[in-house]
């Protein structure tokens, strides 16, 4: 893998940016969680299951990741075997915005057991201290109450409401809009 790209090991997970011979394993993450994820993500062709568009994504995530305009993780088992969770933080904007989206799933059989906080502080923490954003947007289906839940213990906060703003599963959802600030982030992992 390219030492360029970011990487890191906490208790229970590998976390770093997909590579090629990653794109089975997303392929496989995505076909076993199909019916979990297919609430709470836009419907998928039949080509998303593909080898093919795997290796074409990946070369596509290092293109945003090369021009600073995203960074996509993968969160995997410590001998690396299986893709865990993933978490994408898109729209990257620098100069005086500094901001970004985050979208992010953990695969059904490790949901519940607080390996998603784990995965996003690590990737939180980057995406402030080294990439030196200051808002990181995240948005949820108000049905969404575990989606809720984490954000909240990430200390994420609520600043709006938008009506109808993505086309999820097929129809245009309504979304609770939060974000969390490099500021309170300091200053809740200073408290620890
Ligand atoms: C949203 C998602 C990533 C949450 O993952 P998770 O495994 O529950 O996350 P964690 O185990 O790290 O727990 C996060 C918090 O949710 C809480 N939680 C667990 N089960 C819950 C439930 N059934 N309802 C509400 N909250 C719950 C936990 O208590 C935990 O809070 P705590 O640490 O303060 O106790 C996961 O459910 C998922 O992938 N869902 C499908 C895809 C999705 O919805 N993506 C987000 C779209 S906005």
């Amino acid at each position: 893998m390219s030492s360029k790209f970011p990487q890191f090991v906490t208790n229970r997970l590998v976390i770093r940016m997909a590579v090629a011979r990653d794109a089975e394993l997303l392929r496989q993450y995505y076909l076993r969680n199909q019916s979990h994820l297919a609430p709470w993500e836009p419907t998928r062709s039949d080509a998303y299951y593909t080898l093919r568009w795997w290796l074409l994504r990946i070369d596509q995530i290092h293109t945003e990741f090369n021009d600073a305009s995203a960074i996509n993780f993968i969160a995997m088992t410590p001998d690396q075997s299986e893709i865990v969770a993933v978490a994408n933080f898109s729209n990257i904007i620098q100069g005086v915005f500094k901001s970004c989206y985050l979208g992010y799933s953990i695969s059904k059989e490790y949901e519940g057991q607080g390996l998603m906080v784990e995965f996003l502080q690590c990737a939180l923490d980057f995406m402030y201290t080294n990439v030196g954003l200051n808002r990181v947007m995240a948005n949820y289906i108000p049905e969404n109450e575990r989606s809720g839940a984490l954000l909240q213990r990430l200390g994420f906060e609520r600043e709006g409401y938008a009506r109808k703003y993505l086309k999820i599963a097929g129809c245009w959802q309504d979304h609770v809009l939060t974000a969390l600030l490099q500021e309170d982030w300091l200053y809740r992992t200073a408290r620890g």
